[in-house]
């Protein structure tokens, strides 16, 4: 009889995270999502593979204790800002260092990550693209001691949980007339989560992936400007554009970053100064076109599927064909 594989799921609860810990539950492996909020993550408990428990993963002691007896670990804890300054190097390389240390301590031999498309740590526009690209090159230099590693780095995500065209798409909602966009000529590949997740299970027990990073990348490539017009045109709202120059894009960042919930940064800004699009042709299949224009048909009208995000907000929904 076959002994079910194990699996610690860090930032298993986020967007991407929630897909990720179905496909490999559904594929037969043990599952365990640690959170600091299991209580909003209840929906991973439908799967009687997923084991969901409150835990502080920048506990290293903690963190040791879930790698024990596990076969895989994927790390997909990120952050988009700093709550604090050092937030970035805390949790895109400092906690890399406390996860391979976990690894090598307990004897796990596989590492999945996701890291972002751009992650340079000389080169990355911003510092949440230097951090991610430190820690990924952390996890490889490591790799070399036995641990196999590979990892993503996708262009934004789209799906039904997702933070970038719900956030758009709620933000714009409020609107009448004209939405001022800073960034609006900067150009993404957004990516469905579907797909990314489908590549990363099957790098699971390829060992052609070992030591690799994938860049991940949708089908095409948008400037914000066209992805928005694309919300504004699925959702029929009744609002237009308006692009800002580069001052006026700065001077958005400086302002909103000082105000709750941090909706765009100066780091965001300095991300978006560089295209997030991939260099050769190996593209996930999803197109966003599709995807954005299928919803409202999908659920009748957009009252349906505002009241169908709120009624059943886990994944497992009709779109996200894993
Ligand atoms: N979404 C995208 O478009 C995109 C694009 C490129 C790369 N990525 C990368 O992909 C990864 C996953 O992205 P996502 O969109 O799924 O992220 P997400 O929804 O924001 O989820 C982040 C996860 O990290 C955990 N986490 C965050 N801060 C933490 C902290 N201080 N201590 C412990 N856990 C913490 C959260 O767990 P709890 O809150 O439950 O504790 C959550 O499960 C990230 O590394 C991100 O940089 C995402």
């Amino acid at each position: 009889m076959n002994k079910q594989r194990k699996v610690l799921l860090l930032g298993g609860s986020g967007f991407i995270g929630k897909q990720l810990a179905f496909a490999l539950a559904n594929r037969g492996w043990q599952v365990t999502v640690p959170s600091r909020r299991p209580h909003r993550n209840r929906s991973l408990l439908v799967h009687p593979n997923i084991r969901l428990l409150e835990a502080n993963i920048t506990d290293e002691t903690r963190l040791r204790e879930l790698c024990e007896g596990q076969q895989m670990v994927v790390n997909l804890v990120g952050i988009l800002h700093e709550r604090r300054k050092g937030d970035f190097r805390r949790y895109h390389v400092d906690f890399i260092k406390a996860v391979v240390e976990a690894c090598c301590e307990t004897g796990i031999k596989r590492l999945l990550h996701v890291s972002a498309l751009g992650a340079d740590q000389a080169t990355g526009s911003s510092l949440y693209l230097r951090s991610k690209g430190e820690g990924e090159n952390l996890l490889h230099t490591f790799g070399q001691r036995g641990l196999q590693v590979t990892s993503f780095q996708p262009s934004v995500v789209f799906g039904k949980e997702d933070d970038f065209i719900n956030r758009f798409a709620g933000i714009l909602k409020l609107f009448f007339g004209y939405f001022p966009l800073a960034c609006a000529d900067s150009k993404l590949a957004p990516v469905y989560v579907g797909d990314l997740v489908e590549r990363m299970v099957n790098a699971v027990d390829d060992r052609e992936s070992h030591a690799k990073r994938y860049t991940v990348c949708g089908p095409e490539v948008f400037t914000l400007r066209q992805i928005l017009e694309l919300i504004i045109d699925s959702l029929q709202l009744p609002v237009r554009v308006m692009p800002l120059g580069k001052g006026l894009s700065r001077m958005q960042a400086l302002i909103l970053q000082n105000l709750p919930g941090k909706l765009f940064t100066m780091d965001n800004y300095r991300s978006l100064q560089t295209d997030n699009v991939c260099p050769d042709g190996d593209h996930c299949e999803t197109s966003l076109r599709q995807y954005l224009h299928g919803l409202p048909a999908m659920f009748g009208n957009k009252r349906n599927y505002d009241s169908f995000r709120k009624d059943y907000p886990q994944p497992g929904n009709p779109e996200d064909h894993l």
